[in-house]
């Protein structure tokens, strides 16, 4: 029998602070029909000033940490899936490591967008087969607020703030565990949404914040053609390369960048709307967030029941792109 990871926590944490499209409509040209016609999106979550992507990052594990019955103290390895580290360095991962108090786990990140939860749940995946480690943390969390421009409408409207944890664990068993990945990168896509300065091409200077080159850009157009099509591709070809079809699905998890980008992968899919986890109405693009997030609330709605197959699939800045498939390992809650 091979040596599967399964996931034996999930949790997340969601920052007080509602910003609705109509304080929106107060703050650029925007207004709320707009907002929700052209991207599913009523509210998002904003972290206080202060604090940071490791302090949501924190909170989840704390959360995941209860829920297992573990103390941090088991945890061997921590992945953090952000674009909005703390700081370049050291990591968040390190950081999340002292903030709840793992002291045995050694940590990194991951950058790889809005993809960067299913890149980094494929690293953890690794450590747990190859019987490296057996308590494995991976997290997706950003604070999207802290780089966007609250002057631009077409990208302040999207983003919120969040973080989700999942625990990986190993398990022999049949009926549960990570089946599958597949996992793209196309760098010629990288134009069309990028923050662009901050990093060693252009360092911070007066510059760089009068261009708002610490913002997000993104060609909203070009990134929906190719997300359209790439998250349907990803999502359907690894059922069929594991002989499944969209029947077989319990849930299907999509990135939440866009209602009408998961409405296309969904037709695709061939499955009906209630096999489908959607919370973007409540927190917008939360990136490397979303879809632990959304695993997570789906699992306290009682959503999900040992042996469930379960669909993964996002699309991001890079570009990249990604799916997991896997066969969920927890009774209902
Ligand atoms: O998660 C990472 C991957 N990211 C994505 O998957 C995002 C992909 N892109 C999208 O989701 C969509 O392209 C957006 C939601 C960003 C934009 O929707 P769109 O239907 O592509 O709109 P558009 O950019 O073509 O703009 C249509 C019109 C424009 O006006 P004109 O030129 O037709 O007069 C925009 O200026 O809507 C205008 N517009 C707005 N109007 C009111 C753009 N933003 C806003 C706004 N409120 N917030």
């Amino acid at each position: 029998m091979r040596r599967k990871a399964y996931i034996s926590a999930v949790a997340h944490y969601v920052p007080p602070k509602i910003l609705t499209n109509f304080d929106l409509e107060k703050m650029v040209d925007t207004n709320d029909e707009w907002i929700r016609t052209r991207t599913g999106i009523k509210e998002r979550h904003i972290l206080e000033p202060g604090k940071a992507t490791s302090d949501m990052a924190a909170e989840a594990v704390k959360n995941l940490c209860e829920r297992r019955g573990i103390d941090p103290m088991e945890i061997e390895l921590i992945i953090v899936a952000t674009v909005t580290p703390d700081m370049f360095f050291p990591s968040t991962g390190n950081l999340v490591q002292e903030k709840c108090g793992a002291k045995n786990a050694w940590s990194f990140d991951v950058a790889a967008a809005c993809s960067g939860f299913i890149y980094a749940l494929s690293v953890g995946t690794q450590f747990i087969e190859s019987g490296r480690h057996k308590k494995v943390v991976v997290i997706g969390s950003d604070k999207m607020s802290a780089i966007t421009n609250y002057r631009d409408r077409n990208t302040c409207v999207l983003f919120g703030d969040a973080a989700g944890a999942v625990l990986l664990e190993p398990t022999e068993e049949e009926e549960k565990g990570i089946l599958d990945f597949m996992l793209f990168s196309d760098g010629s896509g990288a134009e069309y949404l990028l923050m662009k300065a901050g990093g060693s091409l252009y360092p911070a200077s007066l510059e760089t914040v009068a261009n708002d080159w610490h913002f997000i850009y993104q060609d909203g157009k070009s990134v929906f053609k190719f997300a359209v099509t790439k998250m349907a591709e990803v999502a359907v070809n690894i059922l069929e390369k594991n002989n499944f079809s969209g029947k077989d699905l319990t849930l299907f998890i999509p990135h939440q960048a866009n209602l009408r980008i998961i409405d296309a992968t969904v037709k695709r899919l061939g499955i009906d709307y209630d096999k489908v986890m959607i919370n973007i109405d409540k927190y917008g693009n939360t990136t490397a967030a979303t879809i632990p997030l959304a695993l997570s609330e789906a699992y306290e709605q009682g959503k999900l029941d040992k042996g469930d197959l379960v669909l993964f699939a996002t699309f991001g800045g890079g570009f990249t792109w990604a799916s997991s498939l896997l066969k969920w390992g927890l009774p209902k809650p």
